[in-house]
């Protein structure tokens, strides 16, 4: 018996890394070894401390109910604390935080929660794909800007203020840009808050990279009226090497994270105490810690600098985040051939940028999720 999908499914492809994941495994059980530079997803483990709280807490007897639809306040307050000490941002632990299982589920909250069938939201091209599948099963459309080299990676506002934005009601950014890996400059956070605010457009920041190999992590929210216009996401997933864990945040003003509430309750029973335990702990700790994954993803950098010379790619150095973005040479046609090619001679998988978005055609990314024995690897079978 066949049963019809919704319609809600049509456009929607399944996610890119799922299906090449299948692909691989089947190179793999050819024998091949594929090395798999491609999905961000962390190697390194969570400070044992945050192990040992999971540990402990889960060993208990009274931990395995189920929890409040708002999260645990220790949880909570663990999350405003840090906003407090990494970001400068003040945030009120029982009104404006909005713990989440994992910042993706939050983009589809987000995007239940304001968008009807026809309304519009604007989606960077190159970003994260989950923003335009999000907007589609929310029943909106996705109304790319294009984001450029030449202008840092960064939304063109001359042109995105000609545009007719009478339908839009959302905003997706994202700083450290992924798959681009730039900084904000200095005046953008102000700009897209300005922005929000004279056309009534809810600027969502997903901010999950802003301690990858970059001293001076940033939020959105830090800007004065942000909270009028703007709601954050973020995450554990890549700066506390918890990403199998799924746990996130939203952080914005009361009457959103309400709104967002309401359908997420709807959703979803509550994270497993000893979980949202163990984050706190995580969000506790020290530089050190920050610092010694950085080291980490510093040498092992340097190693993909070398792997992309050697593909004759060009890229920026002063990049930050959890990947390298770079251009392809004008040999290959595009990423998806220069990551196939890769992929059949050399037994290696990188990114293709065009997954990101049009504007990534000419480009691939490189994870540095691997250690670095994997990268000297990686080099090697490529000068074969
Ligand atoms: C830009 C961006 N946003 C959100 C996410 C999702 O992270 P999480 O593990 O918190 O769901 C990712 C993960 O790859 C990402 O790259």
């Amino acid at each position: 018996m066949q049963i019809e999908k919704a319609k809600r499914l049509s456009g929607i492809g399944e996610y890119y890394f799922s299906q090449k994941l299948r692909e691989i495994e089947q190179l793999n059980q050819q024998g091949k070894n594929i090395i798999n530079l491609g999905i961000g997803s962390p190697d390194l483990p969570p400070h044992p401390s945050v192990i040992e709280v999971l540990r402990a807490e889960a060993a208990k007897p009274n931990t395995h109910a189920y929890q409040s639809y708002k999260g645990s306040p220790i949880f909570r307050n663990a999350i405003a604390e840090w906003y407090q000490k990494w970001y400068q941002v003040d945030l009120n632990p029982d009104t404006e935080i909005l713990p989440l299982l994992g910042s993706k589920e939050g983009i589809m909250h987000i995007c239940m929660t304001y968008l009807n069938e026809g309304d519009q939201a604007l989606i960077p091209n190159p970003g994260y794909p989950t923003y335009t599948s999000a907007v589609k099963l929310a029943g909106g459309t996705p109304v790319a800007f294009e984001l450029k080299e030449e202008n840092n990676w960064e939304p063109d506002f001359e042109l995105l203020n000609k545009m007719d934005l009478s339908k839009v009601k959302l905003m997706w950014v994202n700083y450290p840009q992924m798959p681009t890996g730039r900084m904000p400059s200095d005046d953008l956070f102000n700009k897209l808050v300005a922005f929000g605010l004279k056309h009534n457009i809810l600027i969502c920041h997903d901010n999950p990279y802003s301690f990858v190999l970059n001293d001076h992590p940033m939020s959105l929210l830090k800007v004065p009226r942000a909270k009028d216009v703007v709601i954050e996401l973020n995450s554990l997933s890549k700066s506390q090497n918890m990403a199998g864990w799924r746990v996130g945040m939203i952080c914005g003003s009361k009457d959103k994270i309400d709104d967002i509430l309401t359908f997420k309750s709807n959703m979803d029973s509550g994270m497993f105490l000893p979980i949202q335990l163990a984050a706190a702990k995580a969000l506790s700790l020290e530089k050190e810690w920050y610092t010694g994954i950085n080291e980490i993803y510093f040498e092992r950098r340097k190693k993909v600098f070398e792997l992309l010379d050697q593909l004759n790619c060009t890229y920026s150095k002063d990049q930050v985040g959890m990947f390298v973005w770079a251009k392809i040479p004008s040999t290959s046609k595009d990423g998806y051939e220069l990551s196939d090619n890769v992929l059949y001679e050399s037994n290696i998988f990188i990114t293709p940028g065009g997954i990101f978005g049009s504007a990534g055609n000419n480009y691939v990314r490189v994870s540095l999720c691997g250690a670095v024995e994997k990268f000297v690897e990686a080099i090697k079978r490529i000068n074969h």
